[in-house]
């Protein structure tokens, strides 16, 4: 780290230690006595220790990250080399639902598994995360795909405001909330899927979905269920998907170490109490060896499969996205192309590799330009859906 940095650093403990009265006081002033405390890390605790943390580090010119929910699991997506600060946003954890339950304000330092569990009680829910592993801030900043995404489109379509210290657009340090149609609704509009560069949020003012429970789980195929068949499945589920924005699907193909062939199987959703919903039928239809598909809280989903999500704790892992048209050849050409990469993969460790087809129907995007706040700023084009992505994610074993 260099000299530059480790000052930086102590500028940024001061931020929480001591909140912001002294902005203009030179950083050199009591560094002494800040370096004394460097044995001390910790995270900044209020929306001014943030905004005091990234106005001097913008004075300094000093390289920052900042980290959210802390869910990536790449490596150095969380992070920052030593050339810099990170800012970790842990403590930066609140948690508010609005009087009539509409809103729900949170804090980044959330995960998608927190907002779950602290609108349970009030038979809510939010447009998040489908698993609740995943890191708040990241995910909002990003877009967001949810399982609810189809019924109301992306999920920083569903953000009513953001508070944040920017300072691209106030160099003073100053904490604004920006909302569709005050003075800052440009800033609204980037940061509904722009990416991190504008600003850096201190609450998201999110809308509730009146869903406390839905049904949500997961179904094994029966290992007689062939690549074609299940892609067949796929395809006819990407035709129907508008019919019905109420469901949504991950199909899941997996091939790791110590395996043959590939097994496949999904992540189903439905937003209502339909145990059986008519787009989800090409797939409840498959020869089945287990399901956990079921009427619950998102909450109790996210403690389902977080536990699972555990189990690569220590991995090293990499994603790679494809977005293509629905198009069974070239589904066909995606699925064939992965298990051959697989199966010319060796490697002595344990490896974990999975292609996940995520089908973004029509009504995604016009539930997101029908979002209330001025459309959607990623100018999707519903006119070419149906539309699929496919992402390929893996995880290695070091070694
Ligand atoms: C660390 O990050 C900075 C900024 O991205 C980059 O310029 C530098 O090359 C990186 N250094 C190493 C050793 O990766
Ligand atoms: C949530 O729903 C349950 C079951 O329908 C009901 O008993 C409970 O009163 C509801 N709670 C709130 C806060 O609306
Ligand atoms: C910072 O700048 C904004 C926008 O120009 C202004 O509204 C605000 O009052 C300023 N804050 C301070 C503390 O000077
Ligand atoms: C479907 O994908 C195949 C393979 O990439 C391509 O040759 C074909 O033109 C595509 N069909 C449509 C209708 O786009």
């Amino acid at each position: 780290m260099t000299l530059l940095a480790q000052l930086s650093l102590a500028v940024v403990l001061l931020a929480f230690l001591f909140p912001p009265l002294q902005q203009d006081s030179p950083p050199q002033a009591s560094m002494q006595h800040l370096l004394q405390r460097l044995s001390q890390c910790d995270f900044l605790s209020s929306g001014a220790g943030l905004s005091f943390a990234v106005s001097t580090l913008v004075r300094l010119d000093t390289l920052f990250a900042v980290v959210g929910g802390g869910h990536m699991p790449i490596p150095g997506a969380n992070n920052i080399n030593g050339s810099g600060v990170l800012i970790a946003c842990k403590r930066l954890n609140q948690l508010r639902i609005s009087p009539d339950l509409g809103t729900v304000h949170v804090g980044p330092g959330n995960r998608w598994v927190d907002v779950y569990r602290y609108l349970a009680p009030y038979n809510r829910s939010a447009v998040g995360g489908r698993v609740g592993h995943v890191g708040v801030p990241g995910y909002l900043l990003g877009g967001g795909v949810s399982f609810f995404g189809n019924e109301y489109g992306w999920a920083s379509a569903n953000v009513a405001s953001f508070t944040v210290s920017s300072p691209a657009v106030l160099a003073n340090g100053s904490i604004v909330t920006a909302t569709p149609t005050n003075e800052y609704s440009d800033l609204f509009w980037a940061l509904r899927g722009g990416g991190n560069s504008f600003a850096l949020v201190t609450d998201f003012g999110l809308r509730t979905v009146p869903s406390g429970k839905v049904y949500v789980g997961t179904t094994t195929f029966d290992a007689s269920v062939s690549g074609t068949q299940f892609l067949d499945k796929v395809y006819e589920y990407g035709l129907r998907a508008a019919d019905d924005p109420k469901a949504a699907v991950i199909p899941l193909v997996e091939f790791s170490s110590g395996s043959t062939t590939p097994s496949y199987s999904a992540y189903l959703f439905y937003n209502g109490e339909n145990a059986a919903p008519e787009p989800l039928e090409p797939f409840l239809s498959l020869p089945q060896t287990s399901r956990t598909f079921s009427y619950r809280t998102m909450y109790d989903w996210s403690l389902e499969t977080d536990t699972e999500l555990l189990l690569l704790t220590g991995f090293r892992q990499r994603f790679w996205v494809l977005p293509v048209g629905l198009n069974r050849t070239a589904l066909q050409i995606i699925h064939d192309t992965y298990i051959d990469s697989v199966r010319q993969f060796s490697s002595s460790g344990i490896y974990l590799t999975a292609l996940a087809v995520m089908p973004v129907p029509r009504t995604f995007f016009t539930a997101s330009q029908k979002a209330p706040g001025g459309g959607d700023p990623k100018a999707s084009t519903p006119h070419k859906s149906p539309t699929s992505g496919s992402k390929k994610a893996s995880a290695t074993r070091g070694h």
